[in-house]
């Protein structure tokens, strides 16, 4: 079998992701976020709240359960938050340890219980995909938290990626920006203030000119990633590349 572990599968990239993963017979998904919205026979749901640190250290060990007869295994590290979007001065101090927490302290913490359970698993494939995104590389003005926890995401991926061809394991680690794509984020993003967020309106065009991708258009193009990696260009990468 092959073993897929998605944090945010319950809506979103995550979800769509999810769903083209079971139609194979051979894929089995556990989901893992606050919610469940999947019934699938293959489908098993670990509900985690990311911002709660101690109740997720509690939950770990199930969501990386030994399994014997896998043929490849991937984590891929989706749940995101933008959080609320201001300017750094004029935001609530829990806003940082919020948006930290589910986009980089949690996804850090399942890299580690992933390589310290399967990365020598030699007789299977296996990858980490963290979904980052342009915001890690290029600052937009209210977005402060999220894009500084994207470039974390970024530079995470590459110290794993460079200790595990140092260590021989063969698991192969990738950050990945997934495009614009219409979920419930860009929906947030639309309605900011102009005043916290200066280019709203061009990501209202975004939407009225149907220039979004669809989650499942996305979720085909992660998912080629993780069939052909040979198409990024690099650890940190982008579907615009493949
Ligand atoms: N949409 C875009 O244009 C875009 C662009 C670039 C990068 N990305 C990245 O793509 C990824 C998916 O984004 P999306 O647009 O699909 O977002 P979304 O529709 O808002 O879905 C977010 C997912 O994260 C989960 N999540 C949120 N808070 C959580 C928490 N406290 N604990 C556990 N899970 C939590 C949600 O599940 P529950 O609510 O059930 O917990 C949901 O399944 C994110 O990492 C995002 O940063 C998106």
């Amino acid at each position: 079998m092959r073993y897929y572990i998605i944090t945010g599968a319950s809506r979103g990239l995550g979800k769509a992701m999810a769903e083209a993963l079971l139609q194979d017979e051979q894929n089995c998904v556990l989901g893992v976020s606050r919610n469940s919205t999947i019934t699938h026979p293959r489908y098993r749901h670990q509900p985690l709240d990311f911002s709660d640190i101690a109740g997720v250290e509690h939950n770990l060990h199930k969501v990386f359960a030994q399994l014997p007869d896998a043929q490849k295994i991937v984590l891929v590290n989706n749940a995101g938050v933008i959080g609320e979007i201001g300017y750094i001065g004029q935001s609530q101090n829990e806003h940082f340890e919020y948006v930290f927490d589910v986009n980089v302290i949690v996804p850090a913490m399942f890299m580690n219980m992933f390589l310290q359970s399967y990365q020598h698993r030699q007789d299977c494939d296996r990858m980490i995909v963290n979904i980052s995104s342009g915001a890690g590389q290029k600052a937009k003005d209210g977005w402060a938290a999220y894009c500084a926890s994207k470039a974390a995401l970024d530079m995470l991926s590459q110290t794993a990626q460079l200790e595990q061809e140092q260590l021989g394991t063969g698991v192969k680690v990738f950050s990945v920006a997934p495009g614009i794509i219409d979920t419930d984020m860009q929906e947030q993003i639309r309605e900011a203030d102009v005043e916290q967020f200066r280019s709203v309106q061009q990501f209202r065009d975004y939407k009225t000119q149907g220039a979004l991708a669809s989650p499942e258009e996305a979720a085909q193009k992660i998912i080629r990633l993780i069939n052909e990696p040979q198409i990024a260009r690099g650890v940190v990468c982008s579907v615009r590349d493949f």
